[in-house]
């Protein structure tokens, strides 16, 4: 049976992970290799309108777990319709943000109970898990810099400072425990350094 590879770009905001994704079904693409590219929260109609709950503004505070299982409910949306179909029949997938997110944002950021999510993980993804997570890293300034340039703020980018710093942490932390999976890619140098980094990584998944 033809299996495709997941991939999925993680960081914090604006450290230029749609911008890579582009970079990346490009490069892909040139070598004959079938690619999707989607994004989470989002990917299907329905998984769209959770992530309209969980990026815009409301009178009501949205409360932690109801965001985490929200990420969860358009995961598993996603997942049936998009990403597991795609790699059945042989296409690469790459994800723009994926459950490492919610280990970064709902388990670093807002502290919630790591155990938590990695029990939704198991449930909602089984044994699936990414064939490689590229962490763009840079400083909390840089991405919030960069970001910063689009204008309007939706309801994570409006948080604070220590939020995006515990959210890195958690980022570097998940990647230090699984070397094999993960790579940090150093997001602060400019696009075509970055760029070059990404093109090694995936020549390398390419020959296994
Ligand atoms: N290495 C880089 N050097 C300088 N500018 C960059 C670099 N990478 C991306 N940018 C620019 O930074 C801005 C944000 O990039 P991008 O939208 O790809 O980030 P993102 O991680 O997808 O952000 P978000 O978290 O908000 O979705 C864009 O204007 C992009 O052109
Ligand atoms: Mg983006």
């Amino acid at each position: 049976m033809m299996q495709g590879r997941l991939i999925t770009l993680e960081g914090g905001e604006g450290v230029g992970k749609s911008t890579n994704l582009r970079f990346i079904e490009h490069w892909l693409q040139q070598r004959r290799i079938e690619v999707t590219v989607t994004r989470e929260p989002g990917g299907t109609l329905l998984a769209e309108k959770i992530r309209g709950l969980l990026l815009d503004f409301h009178d009501e505070p949205l409360a932690p777990q109801a965001e985490l299982l929200l990420m969860f409910a358009a995961r598993a949306q996603h997942l049936q319709q998009v990403i597991l179909p795609a790699l059945t029949r042989g296409t690469w997938v790459v994800c723009d943000r994926f459950t490492d997110a919610s280990y970064a944002y709902q388990g670093g950021g807002r502290g919630l109970d790591m155990t938590a999510i990695a029990w939704l993980e198991q449930w909602v993804q089984d044994d699936l898990r990414p064939d490689l997570t590229l962490i763009l890293d840079a400083p909390v300034a840089v991405g919030m810099q960069r970001a910063g340039r689009r204008g309007d703020f939706d309801r994570f980018e409006n948080e604070r400072l220590a939020f995006f710093e515990r959210v890195r942490t958690a980022y570097l932390q998940r990647a230090a425990q699984s070397p094999a999976r993960y790579r940090v890619i150093d997001a602060a140098l400019p696009l075509d350094d970055v760029q070059q980094q990404i093109a090694e990584v995936l020549a390398s998944l390419c020959q296994t």
